[in-house]
């Protein structure tokens, strides 16, 4: 598997941390990470690629403190620019956030998290500004467990004054490698990968750069599995952690996938027909996440009896069944949040637009067991996050090629 694009994204805004460059190792080549080096670059960090997937970013001059706003609305991850950006610049202007259609997705977490540090914050014209003296330590609680809300407020207290204590933080295992990359420069995190993390803050003191070696990408070592069991036959899947996915590979089981799994290792096979599941219910890691969501209901497609799904963490991240329904499937809308699925029924191609990273995947597995040649529009959405998945799934046997558009 290819590094994970919600492990080395973070790291890229971290370098804004650092007196010194950073060197970011095994990053995945998807247009998220594109759209960040464009969007680092833009303010002043230079970025430079060495061999393969070896980035060297060098954060020492930042010329602007308003991040451009294209590149903001591309991308949701972008936000976590702005806590870096309050520390170096004193003051940060930018649009809200955009990226994949899943939902209201506010900011309201983090901008709360800001102004308990000390940051103004006006909002006018559709554009946030934020500026502040110095940023201070506090005490936080998150009202609801937010990922990057997380890794952005653990980011900012790292070199404000003081301690910040972080409480219902989110548990991704993308977050204590972050903190670990950051203490190894200098900083001083505790706890993160609990719900408590502590940070005492550096009061500016920068951090010594060093080098972070991203982790493999639990989502897309996910989203193969779903699709091998999905397909049936056998498939292995290296270099993942299956640990990071033991409530996907429950989920797989139940529906009657055989899993054997290693250290960094896993191999999907299923032979016998898929079996329905009672509930599937989304939630913060460890549970099931919300990422394979859509890939996981196409599966169910294909599964004898009726399935409930249920997602928990983002409200427009169902909205893709209709299409699916489209293709063949008999998928019911309960609300925004449930779904149920009535299945085995075969899926027949048809031409369908990616609305977001992981319904786009969940398109594509649907359209390599359908009958016929599907069209699959918005492709950028896929290749945001999964790298070259047309070559990957071709060397699997699937029917797959790019057009050009
Ligand atoms: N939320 C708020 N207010 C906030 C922040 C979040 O209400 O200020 C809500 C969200 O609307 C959502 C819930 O909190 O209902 C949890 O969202 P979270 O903040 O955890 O999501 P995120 O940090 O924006 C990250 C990943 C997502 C992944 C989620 C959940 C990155 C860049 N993104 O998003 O990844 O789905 O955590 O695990 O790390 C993807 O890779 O395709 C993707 C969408």
């Amino acid at each position: 598997m290819m590094g994970a694009k919600n492990d080395a994204l973070k790291a890229f805004y971290s370098s804004l941390l650092f007196s010194s460059p950073i060197t970011v190792k095994n990053t995945p080549l998807i247009e998220d990470i594109f759209r960040t080096q464009e969007l680092l670059e833009d303010i002043g960090v230079k970025v430079t690629k060495s061999s393969g997937r070896v980035f060297k970013l060098d954060a020492g001059t930042i010329k602007k403190s308003f991040l451009k706003k294209s590149l903001v609305e591309s991308m949701r991850a972008s936000i976590l620019l702005v806590g870096p950006m309050l520390l170096r610049k004193k003051n940060v202007s930018f649009v809200h956030p955009g990226g994949c259609v899943i939902g209201k997705r506010p900011i309201d977490i983090f901008l709360d998290g800001w102004g308990k540090m000390g940051a103004k914050i006006t909002l006018s014209r559709g554009i946030y500004r934020l500026h502040t003296a110095l940023l201070h330590g506090c005490d936080f609680t998150f009202p609801i467990v937010s990922m990057t809300g997380t890794e952005s407020l653990m980011m900012t207290a790292v070199l404000a004054k003081g301690r910040t204590i972080l409480r219902n933080a989110a548990l991704e295992p993308e977050i204590p490698h972050l903190a670990k990359f950051l203490n190894e420069g200098g900083a001083t995190i505790y706890g993160a990968g609990t719900p408590t993390i502590t940070i005492e803050g550096s009061a500016g003191r920068p951090l010594k750069g060093g080098i972070f070696t991203t982790m493999p990408d639990r989502i897309e070592a996910g989203s193969f599995a779903v699709f091998a069991a999905t397909r049936g036959g056998k498939l292995t899947i290296k270099n993942c952690n299956p640990e990071h996915l033991s409530v996907l590979l429950k989920a797989l089981e139940d529906c009657g996938a055989q899993i054997k799994t290693g250290k960094n290792w896993m191999i999907v096979s299923r032979l016998a027909k898929l079996r329905a599941i009672d509930i599937l219910k989304t939630r913060e890691y460890p549970g099931f996440p919300t990422d394979l969501q859509a890939p996981f209901v196409v599966l169910l497609t294909q599964a004898e009896g009726t399935s409930l799904v249920f997602e928990t963490v983002f409200e427009g991240r169902l909205n893709y069944v209709e299409d699916l329904n489209r293709m063949g499937a008999h998928i019911t809308t309960c609300d925004s949040h449930r779904v149920l699925i009535n299945g085995p029924t075969p899926l027949f191609a048809r031409r369908v637009e990616s609305p977001d990273i992981r319904a786009g995947l969940a398109f594509v597995i649907a359209a390599a067991i359908a009958d016929g040649e599907s069209l699959i529009e918005n492709v950028y959405q896929i290749d945001r996050g999964y790298e070259r998945i047309d070559k990957r799934l071709k060397a699997l046997g699937v029917d797959i090629r790019r057009e050009n558009s």
